[in-house]
């Protein structure tokens, strides 16, 4: 039995790996979902990713918000490597709880990785007028720029609808991303199902266009209510690495 559940999982990723053309699938077994425990192993399995994917030195990993990516933080510990990276937030404030949010996942990351940190103090729903005044201040263009030269992405994925509303979201972006199909969400965009920006969030850090530049990018998300998503966010990265879970693995595979 455990040799054919071995045996299915790398079979789940291989496909999944080519329909959604990335560059590289793991699948843990389980529905994040309905069990918890499941997105404690996407947070393992995502850790052991992010280790291999290091540069010899000088790693600036760029980390966004989120119940996925704080359970990779959970599961950090002090490595050899890891001790000389330096953790940051890839974008500003996005409207989280403080649990969830980037910052808070970058100083945990920090502190089990015993690694460096350091934060983007800027709040989400601010003025233009405070927005201009903040982003020229000197500490927070010295964190922008680290974050320009982020040589890894941990970032989480999710549905559209779902983030919209975890961000009390105003009435009119809610509309904007209901005319538009907005499925999926991460760092802050909303995309369509052909991975179409539909609506971006104001705040400051990473660009999507940077991603381009950035030597790993590991998203990790799962739960089959994320199959859509998943699906439109690789739309637009295709040399990610994606950490996910079965039940969005079979959720998409299912659909033909
Ligand atoms: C948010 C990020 O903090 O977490 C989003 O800003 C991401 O970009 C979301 O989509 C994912 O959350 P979760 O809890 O489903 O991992």
């Amino acid at each position: 039995a455990v040799m054919k559940e071995v045996f299915d999982t790398r079979t789940i990723e291989e496909e999944l790996q080519k329909r959604l053309d990335v560059e590289e699938v793991h699948v843990v077994p389980g529905d994040s979902d309905e069990f918890s425990w499941v997105k404690k192993e996407l947070g393992r399995s995502a850790v052991s990713v992010m280790k291999r994917k290091l540069l010899p030195d000088n790693n600036v990993i760029a980390v966004t918000g989120g119940t996925s990516i704080a359970a990779v933080a959970e599961m950090l510990v002090p490595d050899a490597d890891l001790k000389e990276a330096l953790f940051v937030p890839a974008r500003g404030g996005l409207g989280e709880q403080v649990e969830n949010q980037a910052n808070t996942i970058c100083s945990t990351m920090a502190r089990k990785a015993m690694g460096s940190y350091r934060l983007l103090h800027v709040p989400d729903q601010l003025s233009q007028e405070a927005f201009d005044s903040l982003i020229s201040e000197p500490n927070v263009q010295s964190v922008l720029k680290l974050i320009h030269a982020a040589t890894m992405v941990v970032h989480g994925i999710g549905d559209a609808r779902t983030m919209a509303e975890r961000r009390d979201t105003a009435p009119d972006v809610l509309k904007k991303l209901e005319d538009g199909n907005a499925v999926a969400e991460a760092f802050g965009y909303y995309f369509d199902a052909d991975g179409g920006i539909v609506h971006k969030v104001t705040t400051i850090g990473l660009q999507l266009e940077e991603l381009t530049t950035i030597p790993a990018i590991i998203a990790v998300a799962g739960g089959s209510s994320k199959a859509d998503a998943i699906e439109a966010c690789m739309k637009r990265a295709p040399g990610q690495v994606l950490v996910t879970d079965e039940g969005a693995a079979r959720r998409i595979l299912n659909r033909g």
